[in-house]
């Protein structure tokens, strides 16, 4: 399969991440059917993409027809069958691996034998996802970054199965979406995961230990080394209960302290601080 053959791609979660690589594709002339498990959550994620797509005609990114065309490239489906002539299909479900094993197997004799199979996961195993199908080759990683729109890379993520071929399509695909593409190895995190987690668990853990305040770690990292948003400010924006999880999950694997979450916050998840998305976290965003 060439690049130039993908004409519709499939995107299972219609959540931030799954909405937002929907936006993405059909803004890059891909035809999208994204489906969801239920018709109120299919309609809210389908809600978001307009308006993600306006603001972005809005700050002058695309033009109002951009946008109508982008919209009208996207249908909404709550059934999986109607993936079975994409070329490419991406999961961004729940970060739950037995639910990825699942829908891989129900993608495996659902989609066309070509097809290339991806997840959006953060951290999980791949390759015990593709081992689910009959195509462990056409399976690999497309790991995007939040706000999917506004981030310019692309991991692409090669199991020890996945093949040239693929890895060349799933490259030049990324590429075709405006992204920049780095190759990360299957292990917990990938690259930018499994350096992120330290650099948050540690901000974490300085503000659990007093040593610093929240404000001063912000701008610290922000000043001192020009990133966007201080690592308090970011784990807040990623969602403070999947910081957790993914930190949990590259601990399980790997048995290695570094990764380990500390007590504060696995207390702010198990209160509902989760961050920007429930109005508290390190900051108060009410
Ligand atoms: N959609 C489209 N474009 C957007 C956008 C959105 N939702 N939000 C911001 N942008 C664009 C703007 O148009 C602007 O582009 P320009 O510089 O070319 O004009 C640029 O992003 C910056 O926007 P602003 O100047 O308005 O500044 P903001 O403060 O609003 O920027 C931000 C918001 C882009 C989120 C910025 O703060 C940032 O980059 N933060 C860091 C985000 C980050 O690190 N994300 C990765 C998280 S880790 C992850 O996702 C992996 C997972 O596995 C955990």
């Amino acid at each position: 399969m060439e690049v130039s053959d993908i004409k519709k791609v499939g995107v299972v979660g219609c959540g931030i991440m799954g909405g937002g690589i929907a936006e993405v594709a059909a803004a890059a002339n891909y035809d999208v059917i994204i489906a969801e498990a239920s018709q109120d959550l299919l309609d809210k994620g389908m809600r978001a993409i307009e308006a993600s797509l306006a603001l972005s005609v809005r700050r002058g990114k695309i033009t109002d027809d951009v946008k109508t065309a982008a919209l009208g490239r996207i249908r909404g489906t709550l059934d999986l069958k109607y993936f079975g002539d994409c070329e490419l299909v991406i999961e961004a479900v729940t970060e739950n691996l037995e639910l990825k094993k699942k829908l891989f197997r129900e993608l495996d004799g659902i989609c066309r034998p070509d097809a290339i199979l991806a997840t959006n996961t953060s951290c999980l195993s791949i390759i015990d996802m593709a081992a689910q199908t009959s195509r462990t080759e056409q399976v690999l990683g497309l790991h995007f970054f939040n706000p999917v729109p506004a981030m310019k890379l692309l991991e692409i993520v090669k199991t020890i199965a996945t093949g040239d071929e693929t890895l060349r399509v799933a490259r030049a695909f990324g590429e075709s979406l405006g992204k920049a593409v780095v190759v990360a190895p299957d292990i917990p995190g990938f690259i930018v995961n499994r350096l992120l987690m330290p650099f948050f668990l540690e901000a974490i853990r300085l503000v659990e230990s007093g040593q610093a305040t929240r404000e001063d770690i912000d701008r610290a990292v922000m000043l001192g080394l020009n990133h966007p948003m201080g690592p308090l400010k970011l784990a807040d924006f990623v969602g403070l209960d999947t910081a957790c999880f993914i930190a949990e999950a590259m601990y399980d694997e790997m048995k290695d302290d570094r990764f380990a979450p500390p007590v504060l916050l696995k207390k702010m998840v198990a209160a509902g601080r989760h961050g920007r998305k429930s109005k508290k976290g390190f900051y108060d965003y009410g």
